[in-house]
């Protein structure tokens, strides 16, 4: 009976890397495609690829997409593999492939991040990719983020791809001016699921929303005539995206 040994196990029994979170699985390239298409990967984008495995996500982003980005992992061989495969393909000036945890992986970065884990390391990066620039887009193979829905979700043969839009924070009060009117809105904010109250002349008005990245729109009545306030978040301001002629200032607590 012949002994072999998996030098990954060694490594891990040794503490030279600490054990996967996620084993390996490579991703089909039909979901590789759907993934950038729906986080809508372009030149522009630096694109994190958590647990990148053999590159193949982040090498297509900048193959066929023409992003950057650093792809981690902690299996050395993969990461050799995913090193070797933009070189080949002369990507290298582009994409950086690192043996790295993702938890210790900086994201502030990202402009989109990419991964396929685990429902659980999903939940567990949560925080953390709700905490980055809003707008910046997340893709998922196969697993969701619990409570935080997604923003967009696609089958790809008998498997699903979700993307999400980090969501700016809005939850507060807030002072909208408007055609001479001051109106207080109260704010609350569940992910991108946005609700809350207008006063408008002593009259209170439920407001509902859903934010994208830092876009935020929603309708107010005025008498007879409703009002559609279409904007971005920046900062403590929402402004108008249009030429519309209102404001609103967040109201510090
Ligand atoms: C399901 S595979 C996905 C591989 C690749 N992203 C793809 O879609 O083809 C998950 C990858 O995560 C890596 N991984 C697991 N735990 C990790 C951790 N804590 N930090 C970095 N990589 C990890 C594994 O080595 C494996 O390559």
């Amino acid at each position: 009976m012949a002994f072999g040994f998996d030098a990954s196990a060694v490594r891990v029994f040794l503490g030279i890397t600490p054990p996967l979170d996620v084993p390996y699985v490579g991703t089909r390239s039909a979901m590789v495609d759907a993934m950038l298409d729906m986080a809508e990967v372009g030149p522009s984008d630096y694109v994190i690829d958590l647990g990148t495995g053999d590159g193949r996500i982040l090498i297509a982003a900048a193959l066929d997409r023409g992003a950057g980005g650093l792809g981690v992992d902690l299996d050395p061989s993969l990461i050799d593999d995913a090193k070797a495969e933009a070189d080949r393909l002369g990507l290298s000036d582009r994409v950086a492939f690192r043996e790295q945890d993702l938890f210790d992986t900086s994201l502030q970065d990202a402009d989109v991040v990419t991964m396929f884990l685990l429902p659980s390391v999903n939940l567990r990066l949560r925080p953390r990719l709700l905490d980055l620039e809003p707008g910046t887009r997340i893709v998922s193979n196969r697993f969701d983020m619990g409570e935080w829905r997604a923003d967009a979700v696609r089958e790809v043969r008998g498997y699903s791809a979700y993307l999400w839009i980090v969501p700016a924070q809005v939850a507060g009060l807030w002072r909208l001016e408007f055609e001479g009117k001051s109106i207080a809105l109260d704010l609350e904010q569940s992910f991108q699921d946005v609700s809350g109250t207008a006063l408008i002349d002593g009259q209170s008005q439920a407001v509902t929303s859903i934010l994208k990245g830092n876009r935020l729109r929603f309708g107010l009545e005025f008498g007879e005539e409703r009002r559609v306030f279409e904007g971005e978040i920046q900062g403590d301001a929402f402004m108008p995206t249009d030429d519309a002629d209102w404001l609103a200032e967040r109201i510090p607590e």
